[in-house]
């Protein structure tokens, strides 16, 4: 199937009109391009839910500058959309949004979506200060240039996922976000645009990302249930120990972070949490790779069962 491409913001939104006003439902998925299977995953998964619905899938491809707060990392990001192209064909997407930076930050550009308190201020936040500010901003833009129904994007970027869904709910869009599951190579690691910037020796230290998630997935599921307050906040510090542990175990990789969360608030893990966010950060080289799971550890003695 053709897919169409369209750059400019006022051409897309005449081939979205009819859609639109036919009440026919529209998915979204937000991407930088350099396309692979786990967006393969999110493109497929729109047009398995809106095809039913004579809905249409429209992927946006677009290096966002805003989200980049070192202009070296902008530069290097691979731009593929020939190729991005064939692999929205074959997993049913329809339409590509891919406009050029001045479309979307023409001159005179000063408005931006910021997101006070904490939650843009940790894991990933942490390290790239003003990075989150342009991806919320840049998916607003999006969500009002297409007017989608439904918004795809993955578990791998959690952070990235759960700020969307409060922004979406923060300022009341009537847009489903969907969160869909991390793909994965056979060894584990998660599929990133960036892996392809891996040196071979870099690429296999990688895998110790998902084997310290993993043994702390089930070392969160063993020891943290049934235990509440001190005894809950000293085990999960020491399942966190333990995860640093094992990825600075790993000589190539350099850790940037790697927290235990409530997976539900984001905050810290308490006795209410009943699912953990394992979440990691480190460099192989230069380049910078992030991974979680989630454990699932009932609560704490506190919570309150009736809620
Ligand atoms: O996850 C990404 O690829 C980007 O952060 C997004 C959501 C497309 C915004 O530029």
């Amino acid at each position: 199937m053709t897919v169409e491409v369209y750059r400019g913001i006022d051409e897309l939104r005449s081939a979205l009109a009819s859609v639109r006003s036919a009440g026919r439902p529209i998915g979204l998925v937000p991407t930088m391009g350099a396309l692979h299977r786990g967006h393969g995953s999110l493109i497929s998964r729109s047009a398995a839910e809106l095809r039913p619905e004579n809905g249409l899938t429209v992927v946006s491809v677009f290096v966002n500058p805003i989200q980049f707060e070192d202009r070296t990392d902008l530069e290097r990001y691979p731009r593929t959309l020939d190729a991005d192209r064939r692999l929205c064909e074959e997993a049913g997407a329809d339409i590509i949004f891919a406009p050029t930076a001045r479309e979307i930050y023409p001159d005179g550009f000063s408005s931006f979506v910021d997101m006070e308190g904490e939650f843009t201020q940790k894991l990933c936040g942490r390290a790239r200060p003003g990075h989150f500010r342009g991806v919320l901003t840049v998916v607003c833009k999006l969500f009002h240039i297409v007017g989608p129904t439904r918004a795809y994007f993955g578990e791998k970027d959690a952070q990235q996922l759960f700020l969307l869904k409060k922004m979406a709910y923060d300022l009341d869009m009537d847009i489903r976000i969907v969160g869909c599951p991390t793909v994965r190579e056979t060894d584990g690691l998660a599929l990133s645009s960036r892996n392809a910037r891996l040196a071979p020796q870099e690429r296999a230290a990688a895998g110790c990302l998902i084997r310290a998630l993993k043994e702390g997935q089930s070392a969160s599921e063993d020891r943290l249930p049934g235990t509440a307050g001190t005894a809950r906040a000293e085990r999960a510090a020491s399942v966190r120990a333990s995860l640093i542990a094992a990825v600075e175990g790993e000589p190539s990789a350099r850790l940037d972070y790697a927290e235990l969360l409530d997976a539900e608030t984001f905050g810290p893990v308490t006795d209410e949490t009943g699912r953990v966010l394992l979440a990691v950060a480190a460099f192989f080289g230069e380049t910078r790779l992030i991974d979680n799971v989630i454990a699932d550890v009932g609560s704490g003695g506190k919570r309150d069962e009736s809620r």
